[in-house]
């Protein structure tokens, strides 16, 4: 049967994929804290609807550093899709193309963002700054020429996590499986997570693009004015889906401060936990302009290839328009702060 909703995408992934690599996309650091704190955080916030607003049909639709996205949704950059489904990135890349949504690629992608670009979707590159910055540059010039509309780089990463249930898969790849965007072999070897990158390297990003960056990872508000400040033109609030810093905060429950620290001045986006049109609605209420999402296009894609991935951000795109229409609202783009109130005894105010 077919799945109705994004747990199930999950469930129906899991049956169908090795154990093994169900453990790596599914995964997340150390005891998964953070992982289930995602989930959970969301869970805890309630939704108080406003009643007889007369708002209509609402509308999804909003422009997103200068290109039109259908929704408030994107795909969040995730590593070796072809190890899902054979047509691996390029599925994802058709599936966002006919949603109308951004999808970011990974550096880690299993198809070259030459192709992915090719299926029309609207493509914002992922990137782990390399210490050598020639190689960086190349990369980014690579991006442009593709037809990448913006960078994001990931900022959360000066290692790699240590992680038990995800372990394995990152190191290797299976014999005919490689990593096009990095060029040469294309050996995921030759990404290196260090801990010297700094503020430094994005002052250094600023001068060699003008393409529009995005900072993905930031948790600390203090940051977030950081990135506002060295340039950036976007923040991700993520804790890279509970799979790095073991213990790191709900992304949701960080939303509020960094929402603040950035005061308008650049889309605040989230990603983390995301699985319900009503998260969708709690982010936009407590300052995202938009979300992205993970692991559930990984799990679309097992199940049905680009098909698949359609189906898991139709299913979003519906249960975020009944969501605001149940709450009152005409427009995902105003989303009022007071819609969100924490579970437990406040909420009876
Ligand atoms: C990721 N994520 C990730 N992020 C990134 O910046 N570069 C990467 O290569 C990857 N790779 C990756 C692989 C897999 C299997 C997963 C599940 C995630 C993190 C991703 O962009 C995002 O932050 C989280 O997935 C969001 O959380 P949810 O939606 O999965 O709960």
């Amino acid at each position: 049967m077919e799945p109705v909703n994004l747990r199930e995408y999950e469930t129906a992934a899991r049956d169908k994929l090795d154990p093994g690599l169900y453990g790596y996309f599914a995964g997340g650091a150390q005891d998964e804290v953070t992982l289930g704190a995602n989930e959970a955080a969301f869970r805890r916030l309630m939704l108080v609807p406003r009643v007889l607003t007369g708002a209509g049909e609402p509308a999804l639709d909003l422009t997103l550093l200068g290109r039109q996205a259908s929704m408030p949704v994107l795909v969040a950059p995730s590593a070796f899709h072809r190890l899902a489904h054979p047509e691996g990135e390029l599925a994802t890349g058709r599936a966002a193309a006919r949603a109308g949504v951004i999808m970011i690629n990974a550096m880690l992608s299993t198809v070259a963002m030459e192709d992915v670009a090719a299926t029309g979707a609207t493509l914002w590159f992922q990137l782990y700054l390399q210490p050598d910055l020639g190689y960086t540059e190349q990369l980014v010039r690579r991006a442009e020429a593709a037809g990448c509309r913006a960078l994001v780089i990931t900022v959360d990463s000066p290692a790699l996590r240590t992680g038990e249930r995800a372990r394995s898969a990152l190191l290797d790849l299976p014999p005919g499986l490689s990593c096009p965007n990095l060029g040469g072999a294309g050996d995921i070897r030759q990404v290196t997570l260090s801990p010297e990158i700094s503020w430094r390297h994005i002052d250094w990003l600023r001068g060699v693009t003008s393409l529009p960056i995005v900072l993905k990872g930031i948790l600390h508000p203090a940051d977030a004015a950081l990135a506002v400040a060295h340039g950036a033109d976007a923040v991700i609030v993520s804790n890279h889906g509970g799979r790095q810093l073991d213990t790191a905060p709900a992304t949701i429950d960080r939303l509020p401060l960094i929402a603040e620290a950035v005061g308008g001045r650049v889309p605040v986006l989230l990603d983390g936990g995301v699985r319900r049109g009503t998260d969708v609605v709690k982010a936009l209420a407590l300052g995202a302009t938009a979300v992205a999402i993970g692991r559930p296009v990984v799990w679309g894609l097992t199940v049905a290839g680009a098909d698949g991935v359609a189906h898991v951000l139709a299913l979003l795109r519906a249960e975020l328009a009944n969501a605001l229409t149940l709450c009152g609202l005409g427009s995902a783009g105003q989303v009022p702060r007071d819609l969100v109130v924490s579970d437990g005894p406040a909420a009876a105010r």
